[in-house]
């Protein structure tokens, strides 16, 4: 039997570089899938694939109305809802690169990422589990970020969001538990999107360093992680945070300058 077989799944942010690979390893462990997005030509580029597994919605994670409205389009569709994968994160190219620093960040961006990041997530969250607790319960997945548990020297907002999406995390779980509702973050350090391949990349190198395991992460090690959460697999772990990132955040902050070192004067 596979792992998913018979539910049915929300993937918001599902026509991007993570969400596109989990719906498809959540279709192809049996499940089928709400593609989300704000952009519905990424939705449908993932969806339509997938056959009458998965169904393209467009939606706004800023905006409840729209939050809602595709709730009750997925499972007026699909019959049901037992999963949801809030994954959605704000990516524009102009708006993105604003959020900096405490003192320079623009009000309007600031806020516009917590719209989208954090109460996108918590809307996700309203919506979907009354309809997880009248078909005996569900699974949420978060995605959080490594950003979310350390400071940098950039985007104040973006690790403002994912801090508060691993509390809300514990909240959610905390309340919903005994209605079967489980809840639980995973916090992906880098990833090797399209996105991160068109990134400077002496970035790339200067990260890499920090990180445990000889590889990047890629999507697909991410959707293996989401599939395993939201399957009964997990039916004992709630309201936890997992850090899927090479070891990014394990180590003492002296680790990369330490193994230079040791190996200069090897
Ligand atoms: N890629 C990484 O290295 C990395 C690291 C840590 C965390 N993450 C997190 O993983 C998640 C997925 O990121 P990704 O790397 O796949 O990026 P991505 O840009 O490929 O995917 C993000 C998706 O969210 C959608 N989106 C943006 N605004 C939206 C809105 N208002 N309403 C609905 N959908 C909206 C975009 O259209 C896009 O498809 C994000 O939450 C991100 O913060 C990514």
């Amino acid at each position: 039997m596979k792992r998913l077989e018979g539910k049915v799944a929300i993937v918001t942010g599902g026509g991007g570089g993570i969400g596109g690979a989990v719906v498809r390893r959540m279709v192809s462990e049996g499940a089928r899938v709400a593609v989300a997005d704000v952009f519905e030509e990424s939705a449908r580029r993932v969806a339509e694939p997938l056959g009458d597994s998965a169904l393209a919605v467009q939606f706004d994670a800023a905006s409840a109305e729209s939050v809602k409205a595709m709730v009750e389009k997925t499972v007026s569709h699909f019959g049901r809802l037992d999963i949801l994968h809030n994954n959605a994160a704000m990516t524009d190219p102009v708006k993105s690169p604003q959020d900096t620093t405490t003192v320079d960040i623009p009000l309007p961006i600031w806020q516009e990422i917590l719209d989208i990041n954090l109460t996108g997530y918590m809307l996700g969250c309203k919506y979907a589990i009354p309809h997880m607790v009248a078909g005996g319960g569900g699974s949420i997945v978060n995605t959080a970020s490594n950003s979310g548990s350390a400071g940098d020297l950039a985007r104040i907002a973006y690790g403002a969001t994912k801090g508060a999406i691993i509390t809300l995390t514990r909240y959610v779980a905390t309340q919903h538990g005994a209605q079967n509702v489980r809840c639980n973050s995973v916090a992906p350090g880098v990833v090797l999107t399209e996105a991160l391949e068109k990134t400077v990349p002496g970035l790339k190198d200067i990260i890499k360093r920090h990180i445990l395991t000889p590889e990047f992460g890629t999507p697909d090690d991410i959707a293996a992680l989401v599939v395993f959460l939201a399957s009964d697999e997990s039916r004992y772990i709630t309201g936890e945070n997992i850090s899927i990132s090479g070891g990014g955040l394990v180590h003492q902050p002296h680790y990369a300058d330490l193994r230079a070192f040791m190996e200069s004067a090897a």
